[in-house]
């Protein structure tokens, strides 16, 4: 898998991002278009994962602080799922994270079903469980 990244929303990597986050959560999750593209799209850098020519999964990257990055909106379209795609995403945020930021630390708000996906990424659970887009949710973190 090719990864490719873009700040820039007019770019096409950007569009097939938002192409992915449509399929995947706007449709399959029913989140609400509104929570999903929010404020920080211009403030994010977009990831985006290509087996030869076709977009299969995508991520974004905020900066929370120095050193903290936020991932957020991670997703593999549903065809694509349980090929090891997810782990090559959570692979190339971390070096991403790593290059572009200079970061030490990955924090992400991770639906309670997918709090497996990320712990064999050796991420950790912190904090109590919350709601958003009336989804359950935990924090949880990795030191980089
Ligand atoms: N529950 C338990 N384990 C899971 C899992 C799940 N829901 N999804 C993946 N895994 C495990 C796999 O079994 C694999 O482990 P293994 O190598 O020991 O077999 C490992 O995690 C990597 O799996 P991978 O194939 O790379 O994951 P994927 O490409 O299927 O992507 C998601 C996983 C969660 C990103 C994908 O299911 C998805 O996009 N879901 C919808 C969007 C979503 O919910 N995103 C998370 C928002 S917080």
């Amino acid at each position: 898998m090719k990864f490719q990244m873009t700040r820039d929303i007019t770019s096409s990597i950007y569009k097939d991002s938002l192409t992915i986050r449509k399929i995947v959560f706007i449709k399959e999750q029913h989140v609400d278009e509104a929570l999903e593209i929010d404020e920080l799209e211009n403030q994010t850098l977009h990831v985006v994962g290509y087996e030869g020519e076709q977009a299969c999964c995508t991520a974004r990257l905020y900066e929370k602080e120095t050193g903290i990055i936020k991932v957020q909106r991670v997703a593999v379209l549903s065809s694509q799922r349980g090929k090891g795609y997810g782990r090559e995403l959570m692979n190339a945020i971390e070096d991403i994270a790593k290059s572009e930021f200079h970061a030490h630390t990955l924090i992400l708000d991770a639906q309670d079903h997918a709090i497996p996906f990320y712990e064999k990424s050796h991420f950790t659970v912190f904090g109590g469980p919350f709601l958003d887009a009336n989804i359950p949710h935990h924090h949880m973190k990795k030191e980089i």
